[in-house]
């Protein structure tokens, strides 16, 4: 029997989405169909719908951050789906190699799905993605409680969840952002707010960086560091080129640059009951699959604080 469902088709780099009635069969061996209820426009699709990704070819239905049911009973998808070789290097990124969430009905091997405590979709969508993200960045960066940490891009996705995480571990966080309007808000989720890289002069250098925007705040950021500092790479929001501009800096402090893929199921496992608690407070704006372009123009203009999440 075949299922009839709407999503939203990315069928040219850089050019809207369109919404399309797609058609599929049943479900192979060990996969079952999930009824979408929440899907997060991660800053990585971003990347991927302006072409950055150049293994990636068009037409492509987006959306890693998926929330629904299977059976009545609610569940988050664990984007890495096991790839040929069966190993983590050849997983395959839901809506990247296979279709993903800015649909109604996504099939998903039953093996990634991941139980909710509650069936508050949205909230899951907006955070469990960017909590997940840093909690395997701070890993990578050997972050312990006490630790100066500098956080690009918060108000984003990543970023205003990220830096509740990182506060919740004992971290010192210095937060990051381009809209000073909303410091007051960075300010209750336990970090401080920065308006000028330049803000390690007043307050001393930082131990760690974590890099999400990438090639726009990445020579700043590095400058904030001490010697013997990590720069932990996790983003790049437009997708260009990296240019070292200080070589001297990075040699004579002996930084390390270093970079965070995505997370392990166990990572994904805590961000859920993270977020399911309320320990983590959840910032998004919910759009309907229609209104895709809408968001991504939201996005694009940062009147989006957190997520943009698509409700089927
Ligand atoms: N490594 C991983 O595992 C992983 C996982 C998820 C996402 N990512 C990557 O992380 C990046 C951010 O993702 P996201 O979901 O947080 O995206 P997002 O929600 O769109 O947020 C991006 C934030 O970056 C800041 N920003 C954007 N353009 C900027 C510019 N020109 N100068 C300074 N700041 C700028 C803005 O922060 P303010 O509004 O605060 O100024 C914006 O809110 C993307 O490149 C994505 O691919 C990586
Ligand atoms: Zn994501």
């Amino acid at each position: 029997m075949t299922v009839k469902y709407r999503a939203a088709v990315l069928r040219r780099f850089g050019e809207p989405f369109r919404v399309y009635v797609l058609e599929e069969g049943e479900p192979g061996e060990g996969r079952v169909w999930l009824r979408v209820r929440a899907t997060g426009v991660c800053g990585r699709d971003r990347v991927v719908w302006m072409g950055g990704f150049r293994n990636l070819k068009p037409p492509l239905v987006l959306g890693h951050e998926v929330f629904g049911e299977v059976e009545g009973k609610p569940y988050g998808v664990y984007p890495a789906l096991p790839g040929p070789c069966g190993e983590p290097h050849c997983a395959i990124l839901l809506g990247e190699g296979v279709p993903g969430g800015y649909a109604e009905m996504v099939q998903v091997p039953r093996g990634n799905l991941v139980e909710l405590p509650t069936r508050d979709y949205p909230r899951y969508a907006a955070a469990v993605c960017g909590v997940a993200t840093m909690m395997h960045a701070s890993k990578v960066a050997g972050v312990v409680p006490g630790d100066r940490v500098l956080v690009t891009g918060s108000l984003g996705g990543v970023g205003i969840h990220g830096i509740q995480y990182l506060a919740m571990i004992g971290a010192r966080v210095y937060a990051y952002t381009r809209r000073r309007d909303k410091a007051r808000i960075l300010e209750e989720l336990g970090a401080e707010p920065v308006h000028s890289l330049d803000f390690y002069r007043e307050k001393g250098r930082v131990d760690v960086v974590v890099e999400v925007v990438g090639s726009k705040t990445f020579n700043e950021s590095m400058r904030s560091l001490r010697t013997g500092g990590i720069l932990v790479l996790v983003g790049n929001v437009e997708g260009e080129p990296i240019v070292i501009e200080r070589p001297a800096l990075l040699v004579m402090r002996e930084i390390e640059v270093k970079g965070s893929a995505a997370y392990t199921m166990e990572e994904y496992r805590q961000a859920v009951s993270l977020v399911g608690s309320g320990k983590i407070k959840a910032y998004y704006k919910t759009y309907r699959l229609e209104d895709v372009n809408k968001a991504y123009q939201d996005m694009a203009e940062g009147r989006i604080l957190g997520r943009a999440v698509l409700v089927p």
